[in-house]
């Protein structure tokens, strides 16, 4: 199974919650890879110098969908974070994944600005003659506001790409915990961010699962 994050807008959060997702995975002891095809490699970097069980790191370029067409066999899930602005390397991900995940900050200037995202993804479905569920994920959103609704709102009146369940707040446990090279479960599980982890875990293998 391969799940692509991406979203062309930089700084929505894609890295960050690439990585949570893989490493909570990996912490099911299913077999887990994670394609950084950036190439600032935030998410290398991060890692490299804290290995983990079942969790494998690759790089990747314009190679990315080749790689993760070879690793596909040789693990259960495979986690793509792409680069943003980079519109062909997105594509190639986009193009081999069976789920795609487009982080957004809950703000109508970024709601606004995933279109362009949301285009390609059609696009690429288009080309690659498959329907490739895609949803949108809130990120940093602020936890004391109720938000929620009226931004879920928001995004229904401009995209029919469907909003998981499961959000991220802004939360310091995100830079901290990766600062050590771990999830923010693995940092502190009883923390409010390993619980939003966990749920957000819990909702998106639901959704392979039943695919
Ligand atoms: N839920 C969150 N709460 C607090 N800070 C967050 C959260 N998610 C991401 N951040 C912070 O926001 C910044 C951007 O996050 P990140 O690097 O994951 O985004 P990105 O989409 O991968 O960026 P780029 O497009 O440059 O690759 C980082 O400083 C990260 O620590
Ligand atoms: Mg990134």
């Amino acid at each position: 199974m391969i799940v692509t994050l991406t979203n062309q807008k930089g700084g929505c959060g894609k890295s960050t919650a690439t990585m949570n997702l893989a490493l909570g995975t990996a912490a099911l002891n299913y077999k887990t890879a994670l394609i950084d095809a950036d190439e600032q490699k935030s998410c290398i970097e991060t890692l490299q110098d804290h290995s983990k069980q079942n969790l494998s790191l690759y790089e990747a370029g314009r190679d990315v969908d080749s790689l993760a067409m070879e690793l596909k066999d040789k693990f259960h899930y495979i986690f793509i974070d792409t680069p943003p602005h980079s519109h062909h390397i997105m594509f190639q991900a986009m193009a081999v994944s069976d789920f795609i995940i487009i982080p957004l900050q809950a703000s109508p200037l970024d709601i606004r600005s995933a279109k362009r995202t949301i285009d390609a993804c059609e696009k690429v479905q288009e080309e690659v003659g498959r329907r490739i569920p895609c949803y949108f994920l809130l990120n940093r959103v602020n936890p004391r506001t109720n938000l929620s609704k009226e931004i879920g709102a928001y995004i229904r009146e401009l995209y029919t790409v469907p909003l998981l369940q499961s959000r991220l707040h802004n939360r310091v446990a995100y830079a901290q915990s990766l600062m050590h090279g771990k999830s923010v479960i693995e940092f502190s599980r009883s923390s409010d961010a390993a619980v939003e982890v966990t749920n957000l875990l819990k909702e998106v293998h639901r959704i392979m699962q039943d695919k």
